[in-house]
């Protein structure tokens, strides 16, 4: 089993602040090394799981499904998704200390035990899963650096789709959606470059075939009320 504390770094790799040695700790950062500490992981805490999150975190058998959110926001499609999907655990990341409270909360109140939320960058992934670890990847509304134009901070570029493939299970999709036409098509061209086949793909989400099992996440509602087409698509790890 590799040891998440000795790997080599990838050039991907964002250092994030400490939450343990915060100068000034509030309700939420106690929270996440106190009350959900069970449940709720922080940047330090989180990479220990690496290897072991069916088996240690949820105990569950290796054949149990282990899906992964990128950016859950206050968690609404978190605690949605773990609720709906009793069989299948999963993961959330975010890197604010309020949502990711609200999200294990949010989806341990409806009473999944299903779920874990952990503070973390995205880009360091491969701290956190090892090889094959990951099943499904949902990456809902992620921040589309448009203004000032910093492509290289996006979560969907072609370096990290090709990292997140290899952490994924042969047959595993991720799913994206945006907001963005711009990061869509951007993020268009950068999975050219990676071994990702698009299963499905749509500039109007809600007027597609797949507008029905939609679930509408929180931004999701806000980019509905302003007229904003959703675009989607979904990718298949071969
Ligand atoms: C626009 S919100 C979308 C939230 C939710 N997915 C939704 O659809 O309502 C993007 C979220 O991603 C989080 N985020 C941004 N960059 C991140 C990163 N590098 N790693 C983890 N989370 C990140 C933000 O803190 C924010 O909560």
């Amino acid at each position: 089993m590799e040891n998440s504390m000795t790997l080599p770094l990838s050039p991907l790799y964002r250092r994030i602040n400490s939450t343990r040695t915060l100068p000034r700790q509030n309700f939420y950062t106690l929270a996440l090394n106190g009350e959900y500490a069970h449940r709720a992981f922080d940047e330090e805490r989180a990479p220990l799981n690496k290897g072991k999150w069916r088996s240690e975190v949820f105990q569950a058998e290796e054949a149990r499904v282990l899906d992964l959110e990128i950016g859950t926001g206050t968690g609404t499609f978190f605690a949605h998704q773990a609720i709906k999907n009793p069989e299948r655990l999963l993961v959330g990341i975010e890197l604010k200390y309020k949502p990711l409270i609200q999200s294990i909360r949010r989806a341990l109140t409806a009473g999944a035990n299903n779920a874990a939320a952990c503070r973390f960058h995205a880009f360091n992934l491969d701290q956190l899963f090892a090889t094959e670890e990951l099943n499904d990847i949902y990456i809902h509304f992620p921040d589309p650096w448009v203004t000032p134009r910093k492509p290289q901070n996006r979560t969907v570029n072609a370096e990290l789709l090709k990292i997140m493939h290899g952490l994924q299970r042969p047959g595993s999709r991720l799913y994206f959606k945006t907001d963005s036409r711009e990061y869509f098509l951007w993020a268009l061209e950068e999975i050219k470059r990676t071994p990702y086949e698009v299963a499905f793909m749509t500039l109007n989400l809600h007027q597609s075939e797949k507008s029905t099992e939609n679930f509408v996440t929180g931004f999701e509602r806000i980019f509905i009320s302003q007229g904003i087409e959703i675009n989607y698509l979904e990718l298949i790890r071969k």
